[in-house]
């Protein structure tokens, strides 16, 4: 088979499923991704035939997505702040909203040139700790998360992009403390309610950790909680806390921290206008 007769049949086989655009979007990630070739070479390429051993991977990969597993589990990769991260199974697949929150956190303090100590809470993948770490590279990173495999994805991901970044497995539910204190702490943690299931599309609730993902109906919060109960016993003096959030608990979040007594609040859109983000000091 060459090339154009799989882009039509890779077409065929998924138009019915998704939106042509993603289709495509879907066919020159696989063909990167398995072949080495970008956009235009598949242009010049397309003639060419596609070796047996390549046609049965890339159908394989036809037939994940008709099940509509996500493709960047199937390629095993995807892209966050322009750095590679591999993902699985096993670990949340990184979002453009927090794409968002590291900005917000390099713009606080790419201005000073001290070795500030950082908390990634519940790092999954490693996307939040690594990339601080790779732009700002005096920074010292710790991350934590409950789940060993993902602290297994979240090391590779840390050698394969050459960030020095310490992670530690650690429940931040319990009652337990890190011996060390931190500059700032950030953290995306689970916050999707229960009740918020019917709003998700398949292939996030049926492929993604839910672990990850959700928390109790009635006790929404509960991390956001913990995690500035932490902060008040781990933050230095004017240290910082940086939250992603349920867009729809923005005022609640933002009480929960007033209640324990951190000030000048900030609750932050992301592109999409919604509630997503909240920066506090103590
Ligand atoms: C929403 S994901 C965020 C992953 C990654 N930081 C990101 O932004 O893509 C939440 C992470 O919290 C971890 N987690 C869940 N419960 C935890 C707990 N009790 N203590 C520490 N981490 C926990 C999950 O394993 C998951 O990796």
């Amino acid at each position: 088979m060459t090339l154009k007769d799989f882009r039509a049949f890779f077409n065929n086989q998924l138009i019915n499923l998704y939106p042509k655009k993603e289709v495509d979007a879907f066919f020159f990630r696989t063909i990167e991704a398995l072949l080495q070739l970008k956009l235009m070479d598949f242009f010049t390429n397309e003639n060419e035939i596609i070796k047996e051993k390549d046609l049965q991977t890339l159908k394989t990969i036809v037939s994940r997505l008709q099940k509509e597993e996500p493709i960047q589990y199937i390629l095993g990769a995807t892209e966050f702040y322009g750095y590679q991260f591999n993902v699985n199974s096993n670990v949340l697949i990184p979002r453009p909203e927090t794409e968002e929150l590291v900005s917000w956190v390099l713009e606080e303090v790419k201005n000073t040139e001290e070795e500030l100590k950082v908390l990634d809470i519940g790092t999954g993948s490693g996307c939040i700790a690594i990339t601080l770490k790779k732009e700002l590279s005096y920074l010292e990173v710790n991350a934590i998360d409950i789940s060993e495999k993902a602290l297994e994805t979240a090391k590779n991901n840390a050698n394969f992009n050459q960030a020095d970044v310490k992670f530690i497995q650690h429940d931040i539910l319990s009652d337990k403390r890190l011996d060390c204190t931190f500059d700032i702490i950030v953290s995306n943690p689970p916050y999707v309610r229960e009740l918020e299931k019917k709003e998700m599309k398949a292939n996030v609730l049926n492929n993604e950790p839910h672990l990850a993902l959700f928390v109790e109906d009635d006790n929404p919060l509960v991390f956001y909680e913990r995690i500035a109960d932490f902060g008040i016993k781990h933050l230095n003096k004017n240290g910082l806390l940086f939250f992603e959030i349920n867009q729809y608990l923005g005022q609640e979040t933002k009480q929960i921290l007033m209640e324990k007594g951190y000030k000048n609040s900030i609750l932050k859109k992301d592109l999409f206008g919604n509630d997503r983000m909240i920066k506090a000091n103590l």
